[in-house]
């Protein structure tokens, strides 16, 4: 057991406040349903980023529910507090992200025809700005000097595990043509592209004007000044943005 503020589940190290028993069990048992859409990455990889994304592709670019609605219940974590609480007030097709590993996907995944897109980002970028978050997040354990904290992303003795069991896990998923795998550094290099991508996977008819207009709304400098993307509702308490911003910089250092 690493701290009080961590707890082992099957093997994975999660943060007790926002990850507690119940809400993994919820997530074990939740029905995946075949319209659904699942968002999952290593934490730090682009996960704000995909919910924002998935919330104006699915919806034609409607912009009410990323102008109304805050990330966390809009677009929810599969193993987090929250889900619980907003499932049944989500419209179909459903948006969810998840940091778990493939092992612990619940049985529905499986049987359900839910689309899957697993974005990585390279892992250099992933620690520094895992590092700043624990920084700033005050549910998380001090990640003491940057040497420090690094030392334990290499064995991964850090939360979800390590990045090369996730991502290989990931990778050997059998769901078929149900995944798509896109990087968070092909969304940096060219949003459009990207967008495009990830709206044919979903069987979306996006016009091109559509498309300009989501990515304009999902570049980092609209997502930072998002109320309800920028957490900036969460209370100081839990997040600390003096510490460190949660959009830090504009893009990664190499690809
Ligand atoms: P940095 O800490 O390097 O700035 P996650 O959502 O998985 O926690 O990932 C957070 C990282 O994604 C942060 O990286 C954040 O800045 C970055 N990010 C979020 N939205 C982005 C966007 N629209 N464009 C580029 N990067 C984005």
């Amino acid at each position: 057991m690493s701290s009080e503020m961590y707890m082992y589940y099957h093997g994975l190290m999660v943060p007790r406040e926002t990850h507690p028993q119940e809400s993994l069990n919820f997530a074990q048992e939740f029905s995946f349903k075949d319209d659904d859409v699942l968002a999952v990455t290593y934490p730090k990889s682009g996960t704000v980023w995909m919910q924002e994304i998935l919330s104006l592709v699915l919806n034609g670019g409607d912009l009410t529910p990323i102008q109304t609605i805050p990330n966390w219940d809009r677009v929810p974590w599969l193993e987090n507090t929250r889900l619980a609480k907003v499932v049944d007030r989500l419209k179909s097709p459903r948006a969810l992200v998840s940091h778990f590993p493939y092992y612990l996907m619940p049985q529905s995944l499986h049987t359900s025809k839910a689309k899957v897109i697993y974005i990585m980002r390279n892992p250099k970028d992933v620690m520094v700005s895992s590092y700043y978050f624990h920084r700033m997040a005050r549910f998380l354990e001090d990640p003491g000097t940057f040497d420090e904290f690094m030392e334990k992303f290499l064995e991964g003795k850090v939360l979800f595990g390590k990045w090369t069991d996730h991502v290989k896990g990931w990778r050997l998923a059998k769901l078929g043509d149900r995944i798509l795998y896109i990087t968070y550094e092909e969304m940096v290099k060219d949003l459009p592209e990207a967008l495009r991508h990830i709206s044919d996977f979903l069987g979306r008819n996006l016009s091109e004007e559509t498309i300009q207009k989501i990515a304009e709304h999902c570049s980092f400098k609209s997502m930072k000044a998002n109320q309800m993307s920028n957490f900036s509702l969460v209370p100081k308490k839990y997040m600390d943005s003096e510490k460190s911003n949660f959009f830090r910089k504009a893009y990664t250092s190499g690809i």
